[in-house]
Parts: structure tokens; sequence; C-alpha cells
């Protein structure tokens, strides 16, 4: 099936990606590209039409009305959204949608004349102006992908970090349907995650997928290197470095692979340049590239697709909704959940209490509608009394956010009751917790996770 496309050039804007994703939902396929771009590369990935985003920062106007009048040659239709060039000198007319915030996303329900008539205009652009047919659907581009990664591959081998994370675990399945058992995974079990998360991890990828999987059990390792490490960033940097450590050992009992699978995702690519968005956000990733994975290239079957999309791609490839709509969790995982030095004894309370307080959200039906929930071990110890005797034990503050881009975040309104019940089953059932506070600060000034 001919692959059609809409190219989004981006002048500069805030809106191009959340006009990206409106389009994908509208069932056709559109990549952000900076303004700059070379005029034959866009030639050559032969769009269907073109919409322009953005543009006229002072410096830059001249340069990016220059760029934008080459475009016209292409004689493909054009939608502005938003965009603040000229337009006056295109030799067709182009449709546009001011306020596309407003008029567009339906930020203002107030507005539905506008939203409706913006969005009228999208679909009149894409289906009828450009003749696109909406045929991108997550069915047709998971085959396809899947088709595209068998020919590419052939008969070589491949290699995949699997942190248990939504991204690599999507991208994992997908290679492992195209070449079997040509993909081995490692997943580096670093003592840092969640109760029994490790042996769903293992379960899921051996009996459900059948992918080659080598557990690697470094708890002892990590918490080697961590003991007594106070900082948090050094935390970080000591988790991540292991990691790669781990990850190279057992690559190299491997030896030469073909291939070393990537996660990336389409936002990493818009943010770290390839489109002219304002990078605001830092990475966090763990690790970073193994030096010593002897491969030859980086394959990242997810680089097309934003979060929902490869939600969409994971449920397509049957991987169990549990994990494909997981909540966000840190690399360094209770690494930095635990303040101060890290301890196998207090992973363990963590991971308990931690348990307890996830079981009970989904319970109250309260998870789907939180973006981010999970249990933190202070280094706050205080008094209190059990069965008529003094205890002096530790502080379990518990955090709840709701937020669409991780970048700011409110707390959530969690029932007194159900927080009361929560409180109230760990202290009685994870040893050496006596006390249970809940965290009521946003996102600034507080951050999402304590360190
Ligand atoms: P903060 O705490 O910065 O968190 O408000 C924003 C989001 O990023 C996640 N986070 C991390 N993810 N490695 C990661 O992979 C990290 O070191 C890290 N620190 C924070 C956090 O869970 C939240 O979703």
């Amino acid at each position: 099936m001919e692959k059609e496309l809409i190219i989004i050039l981006d002048f500069g804007g805030q809106y191009a990606q959340l006009i990206a994703r409106h389009i994908r939902q509208q069932n056709v396929y559109c990549e952000v590209i900076p303004y700059y771009i070379e005029f034959d590369k866009v030639k050559a990935m032969a769009p269907k039409g073109l919409i322009f985003t953005g543009g006229a920062l002072e410096a830059a106007e001249q340069d990016s009305t220059a760029s934008a009048s080459k475009f016209y040659t292409l004689g493909l239709p054009i939608l502005a959204i938003d965009y603040r060039g000229q337009l006056n000198n295109s030799p067709t007319p182009i449709a546009t949608i001011e306020e596309p915030e407003r008029s567009l996303f339906g930020q203002d329900n107030s507005s539905k004349e506008n939203e409706s008539k913006a969005i009228e205009t999208l679909r009149n652009f894409l289906y009828n102006t450009c003749g696109c047919s909406g045929s991108w659907h997550m069915t047709t581009f998971v085959d396809r992908s899947i088709k595209q990664l068998k020919e590419k591959i052939g008969n070589q081998k491949v290699l995949c970090a699997l942190s248990g994370g939504v991204d690599s675990s999507v991208a994992a399945v997908m290679i492992s349907k195209a070449v079997g058992k040509q993909l081995t995974c490692i997943f580096v079990d670093h003592g840092l995650l969640r109760k029994n998360e490790g042996d769903e991890v293992e379960d899921i990828f051996t009996n459900q997928f059948d992918v080659n999987l080598i557990r690697v059990n470094a708890q002892e390792r990590f918490y080697n290197k961590l003991a007594g490490v106070t900082d948090p960033e050094r935390k970080r940097k000591i988790i991540g470095e292991e990691f790669i450590r781990v990850f190279e050992e057992e690559a190299k009992k491997i030896g030469r692979v073909d291939y070393l699978v990537q996660g990336t995702i389409y936002p990493d690519i818009i943010e770290s340049g390839a489109g002219n968005s304002k990078v605001i956000k830092s990475h966090h990733n763990v690790g970073g590239l193994p030096d010593y994975v002897d491969f030859k290239e980086i394959i990242e079957p997810l680089k097309d697709l934003f979060k929902d999309e490869v939600r969409k791609a994971g449920l397509v490839l049957g991987i169990p909704e549990k994990l494909v709509n997981r909540q966000p969790f840190p690399g360094p995982g209770l690494g930095v959940r635990i303040i101060g030095d890290i301890t196998a004894d207090k992973v363990k309370i963590l991971q308990e209490a931690d348990y307890i307080y996830r079981e009970e959200i989904a319970k109250a039906g309260l998870d789907k509608q939180i973006s981010q929930y999970f249990a933190v071990l202070t280094n706050l110890k205080s008094v209190g009394v059990k069965n008529n005797e003094r205890t002096y034990d530790y502080t379990v503050a518990l955090r709840a956010v709701k937020t669409t881009d991780f970048m700011t975040a409110d707390y959530v309104e969690i029932p007194w009751d159900i927080l009361g019940k929560i409180s109230e089953r760990i202290v009685n059932e994870v040893e050496h917790v006596n006390r249970i506070c809940y965290d009521i600060t946003s996102k600034p000034p507080a951050t999402i996770e304590f360190e």
C-alpha cells in the first residue's frame, strides 16, 4: 500500500507535535520537519501536502519567509496552522487555521463553533484537498514494520536491552515477531525494581513471547556499588554506569551482533533537535549507549511513534495491557525513591509499601485517573507505638500526581478513606514503618520524584 505522508514544516512554533498527533488521529501519517530542511529532501519524501506552523521569530523571519516560498514550487496543497510568516506570494490559495489551541485542540469548550470549523478545515485539507485515504492504522503500521524489519535484518543477529518499560518491550516484541530467536534480550535486574517486577518481565517474555531472554540478577553488584552513597545525582550516575557495565559483560559473551535495538520514540527525536521545536525536556535515560558492544548498526523500530501510539502498537502485538499501560518508572528505579543511602533491607521495605499502595489504588479504580503514583522511603525515623511497645521506625511518603507532560504536575486529591486504608495496611503489614505522610505539593515547586 502506498504510504501517504503529510509534512509539517516547523517554523519554530509550539504546536508542531500537537498538530502531528491530531493528524495521525485522523488516520493520516505525518512527520514534523524543520523549515530549513533541504528542499530536495522534502521533494524525495513525496508528501501529499504540507502544513506550515510557527515562525516569524524576528531574526529568522526573512530567512524563513524565503524558505517557505521555495516550497510553493512543489505545487502541493498547503495548510497554515498558526503560521506567522508571509503567505501572500503563494501562487495558490492556502487554507488557514488560526489560534489552534482554542479552535483545533479544543482547550476552550465554550467555542464549539470554532472548534468544529477548524477540524472541518483540517479534515477537508487531508481528505479532499490532498486526497489522503486515511490508511494510517496501527495494525497496518505494525504489519508493515515487521515486514520491513524482516527484510532489513535477514538472518543477522540483534541485541536488545530490555528494561521492562513500555518502549523497550514493544520494540523487543516487534523485532522478535520479525526475526524470532535471532533476537537476544538482556534484562538487567538491578535490584531496584518494584515488587515482583523482575519475575513478571521474565514471565511475559519467555512464556508469552518466546524471546531469547537473558536475565542478569545483578542486585548484589548494584547494592555494593551504592553502599553509603546518599547524593541523588551520584546514585543515578552509579546505577547508569553499572547498568552499562553489566550489559556489556553479557553482550561480550554473545559476541558480535549486527544490530543493537534502541527504544527511541518520536518525541525523543523531535526533542533532540531533528524538529525545530524548543528543547525543554532534559533526558533522564539510564545509561546511554554501551561503548564496548560490538554491533554495526542501531535499529530503532519505534522512532516514528508518539507514546500513545507505542502503547497502541503494544496492544496490537499482544503485549498484556498491564505492561502496555504501565505508569512511567524511572530508570534508576527505587534508587531515587529511597532517600539517602540504599540497602537491600530498605529496598524490601519500600517494595512492600509500594505494592500495597498500588494494590489499593487499583482496587479503588483510581489507577487510570492518576498519571504516576508511588511510595517513597524517607530517611526519617520517628517514635511510634505498636502492641504497647515503643517503636522507632521509618516514615513512608505517598505521592500521586496528574500531568500530561510530566514537566508540571498537580497532586491528586485521593479520598481520605482510601488514604486511611492504605496507611493502616502499610503500618500493619510492613515491618519497620510506623508513619505515613501524603505529599500535597505540585510540580513546581516540588518535582514528581523525591530525588
Ligand atoms: P521529576 O522528578 O523530574 O520527574 O519531576 C519527571 C518524570 O521523569 C521521571 N524521572 C526519571 N526517569 N530516569 C528516568 O528514566 C531518572 O533518573 C528520572 N528521574 C525522574 C519521573 O518518574 C517522572 O515521570
